[in-house]
């Protein structure tokens, strides 16, 4: 349930994309909330998202929680997800000295071919890697799609913006793009290959390790 935000502030803006402007509010408690902000022509972005969201995350422990949802106000609160986006994690240790700040609000990042360059250099490094912190996170990357596709949905945008790593277990946010699927794993491999170098065929290889994801939100928290 959505908090009452009078004393939450915003501490930090992104915004990724025209449609909308993302906001983390932070109480003097320390809570923290998501509130997605649509821009007016959006609308079904905003209803494909609070949908998808709120019937991926009735299921999977790996998305936020919709809080609330103001659609007169054009507004999708959701829970925080802590941790690290792919993209800084992946910058951070392949990119070279480059200013993460920079890459907050990232536009360069619409494949094949309008992919900053420092980008395109950072996730060839990444995507080559054998050692096991990478391998690692691509692993949880595939474990987390796998169980989405389990349910039927197609996230539409596994760019490296919309998931989180905790340096466990992988979130996917932004589901303005998803929609159910009878083969969603046939789109969204398409750019977990182009990003991480993930191929369908590894798909069986996390039927095991899925088995043992946290089902609910209690389980997560043990
Ligand atoms: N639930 C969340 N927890 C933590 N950070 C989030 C969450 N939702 C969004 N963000 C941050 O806001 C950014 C933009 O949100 P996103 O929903 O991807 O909007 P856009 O449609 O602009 O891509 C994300 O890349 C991420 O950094
Ligand atoms: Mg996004």
């Amino acid at each position: 349930m959505l908090p009452k935000l009078d004393d939450f502030t915003v501490t930090t803006s992104w915004t990724n994309s025209e449609k909308s402007v993302v906001h983390l509010l932070e109480s003097p408690r320390g809570e923290k909330v998501i509130l997605k902000a649509y821009r007016r022509g959006f609308t079904t972005s905003m209803f494909r998202a609070y949908v998808a969201s709120s019937y991926v995350a009735r299921r999977l422990p790996l998305v936020p929680r919709v809080l609330g949802f103001q659609p007169w106000r054009n507004e999708l609160y959701f829970s925080y997800i802590s941790g690290q986006r792919v993209l800084e994690w992946v910058l951070q240790r392949f990119g070279g000295n480059l200013r993460l700040a920079d890459f907050q609000s990232c536009h360069g990042l619409n494949p094949p071919d309008h992919v900053d360059p420092r980008i395109a250099e950072a996730f060839s490094r990444f995507r080559e890697s054998v050692s096991p912190e990478p391998q690692r996170l691509k692993k949880a990357i595939r474990t987390s799609y796998s169980s989405l596709h389990r349910v039927g949905i197609l996230h539409g945008s596994p760019d490296p913006r919309n998931i989180i790593y905790d340096g466990t277990r992988v979130f996917i946010i932004d589901f303005d793009h998803a929609r159910p699927s009878l083969n969603p794993a046939a789109i969204d491999y398409r750019w977990l290959r182009y990003w991480y170098g993930l191929d369908l065929s590894c798909e069986a290889d996390v039927a095991e390790t899925d088995a043992t994801m946290p089902r609910t939100a209690d389980e997560l928290r043990r």
